[in-house]
């Protein structure tokens, strides 16, 4: 239209308005155009708000119900927790408890809980040369554990204990000896920890178990 009107005057008022009318319809047109919305800020729909928020609520109605009442004080909780472990720390087993405990985690799923074991399978603790006599050779057969043709009371064994030295400490070795050589019918001396340390001393580069002639050629009884 516009470059129609430059061709004669008459025409190119008239266009010059027609040009305008463009303008102004295009200016127009723009303004009602939306500023393309940025990456980030569009706002989401309400169905996303109405799921937020239900699940807030029933956060804190969760919580409010189920945890018990809010403490105002936690620290003073914390501070009494921490006094009862303490506590529950300074209550020291005697030697005997602690065998006691050792024995049936350890040793009582073999030799059974009344000691006397299995007849042919895992031999009796009760009045036997190896839990009353020497404590050093007790102590061996405990940390090192035990092997081969075996004589207990008249009841032949061939069977195969193995090693506790890495799973309890020096402390609990005594104290289980303490107390086998002190229950089932047994009574004989405390072990004292020295003696379980001596054998470390001695044997702790050990790693192989005892064979039952080398364990007797080794310790007397
Ligand atoms: C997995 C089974 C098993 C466990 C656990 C076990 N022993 Fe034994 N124990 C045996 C067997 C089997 C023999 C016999 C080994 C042989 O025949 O040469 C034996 C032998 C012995 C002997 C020498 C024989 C006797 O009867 O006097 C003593 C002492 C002994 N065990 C003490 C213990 C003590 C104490 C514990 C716990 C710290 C323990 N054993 C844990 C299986 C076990």
């Amino acid at each position: 239209m516009a470059k129609k009107g430059r061709e004669n005057t008459e025409e190119f008022d008239d266009s010059r308005q027609n040009e305008q009318d463009d303008i102004y319809d295009i200016h127009q047109a723009a303004l009602r155009e939306r500023p393309l919305p940025e990456e980030g800020t569009e706002i989401g729909p309400w169905w996303l708000y109405a799921i937020i928020l239900t699940t807030f609520a029933f956060g804190f109605f969760y919580a409010g119900f189920y945890f018990g009442e809010f403490n105002y004080q936690p620290h003073q909780l914390y501070l009494t927790q921490t006094e009862s472990e303490a506590e529950i720390e300074q209550v020291e087993l005697t030697q005997m408890e602690l065998g006691e405990n050792i024995y049936g985690r350890v040793c009582s799923t073999c030799h059974q809980a009344n000691g006397e074991g299995v007849e042919g399978a895992f031999p009796t603790l009760v009045d036997t040369d190896y839990v009353n006599g020497n404590v050093s050779r007790f102590a061996g057969i405990i940390i090192h554990g035990l092997y081969g043709e075996l004589e207990i009371n008249g009841v032949s064994y061939n069977g195969n204990m193995p090693a506790w030295g890495e799973q309890i400490s020096d402390k609990e070795v005594a104290a289980v000896m303490t107390y086998v050589r002190n229950s089932f019918g047994n009574n004989s001396s405390d072990v004292p920890i020295d003696s379980v340390k001596s054998y470390r001393e001695t044997f702790g580069d050990r790693t192989a178990q005892w064979e039952v002639g080398e364990l007797n050629d080794t310790f007397l009884n």
